[in-house]
């Protein structure tokens, strides 16, 4: 290694504990590398074609409903009357991560939140069966709800009751119509995915955005290997830009489409499974 490279490397690995170029209410740290693999025609015409249709996506029902549940939401320029965190050293500023997952107050906000790309997606896929991985406050569970077709349904898994979480956006009666169900179970062990088998080959579309550390994840997807995604669905990843999850999302071979400058601030990543 020459000392000019040597520089830039100690330079750029040491930039993530001195002061951060930008400050914003809500910040991350990531790494920046070049695509190693390219998305199938699939793929990219089903990007395109959601990019397009989430254009025109309303979301106002579900801002209404999730108005006032939880925190403010920085949104992309910061939560009315929140100034950004200046001076905060880098350990306070990898601690600040949040815990439980609250409901962004603008879901609407596209890009920037991911809820229009998966509603235009949903639509545009018109899955039968779909499969969450991380209910929270149910607000995924809700946009890919409205976005479903009549005879489709969506399977939402998490380790929390939805009637337990804080800030919950989901009420009982989204579960009467029988289209949106949730277990309680973990798809990232073996006992989880050979539990839920039958359903896991039936997936059309999937959605994972539970812990995103990026062994669990792992575990998710050794699960649909294992057992087989026999429809060969599209599956969402959320976060993928998120410090545990940049390994993760590398090392997955199948076709795959970077989409975070359409999706989530935090990463939007899609795979196919076809
Ligand atoms: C980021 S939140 C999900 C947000 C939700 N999809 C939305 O957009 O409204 C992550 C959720 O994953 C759940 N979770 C953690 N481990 C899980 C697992 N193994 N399976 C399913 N959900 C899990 C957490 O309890 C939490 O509710």
């Amino acid at each position: 290694m020459s000392l000019g490279t040597f520089r830039g490397t100690v330079a750029s690995r040491l930039a993530l504990f001195g002061r951060w170029p930008i400050s914003a209410a809500l910040m991350r740290p990531s790494l920046l590398t070049p695509v190693t693999s390219v998305p199938s025609e699939r793929l990219l015409d089903t990007a395109l074609r959601a990019v397009e249709a989430a254009r025109s996506v309303s979301l106002e029902e579900l801002t209404t409903r999730s108005r006032g549940r939880g925190p403010a939401d920085p949104g992309p320029a910061g939560a009315a009357g929140q100034s950004p965190p200046r001076g905060r050293s880098a350990l306070a500023r990898l601690r600040g991560r949040e815990g439980l997952h609250s409901p962004p107050r603008r879901p609407g906000i596209w890009p920037g939140e991911h809820y229009r790309l998966l509603s235009a997606l949903v639509a545009l896929l018109a899955p039968k069966t779909v499969l969450e991985l991380g209910t929270a406050t149910g607000m995924s569970a809700l946009v890919m709800k409205s976005a479903l077709p009549e005879d489709g349904k969506i399977v939402t898994f998490d380790v929390v009751p939805w009637n337990r979480y804080p800030g919950a956006l989901l009420r009982a009666e989204d579960f009467t119509d029988g289209r949106l169900e949730q277990r309680l179970e973990d798809l990232s062990t073996p006992a989880g995915w050979q539990a839920n088998a039958e359903l896991l080959r039936s997936a059309d579309f999937i959605l994972v955005d539970a812990a995103h550390t990026g062994v669990q994840e792992r575990g998710f997807v050794r699960g649909f290997e294992q057992i087989g995604l026999a429809n060969g669905p599209i599956v969402m990843f959320d976060d993928i830009r998120l410090w545990g999850m940049l390994s993760f999302w590398q090392e997955i071979e199948r076709p795959k489409l970077d989409l975070t400058s359409f999706g989530h601030w935090s990463g939007t990543g899609l795979v196919d499974y076809a």
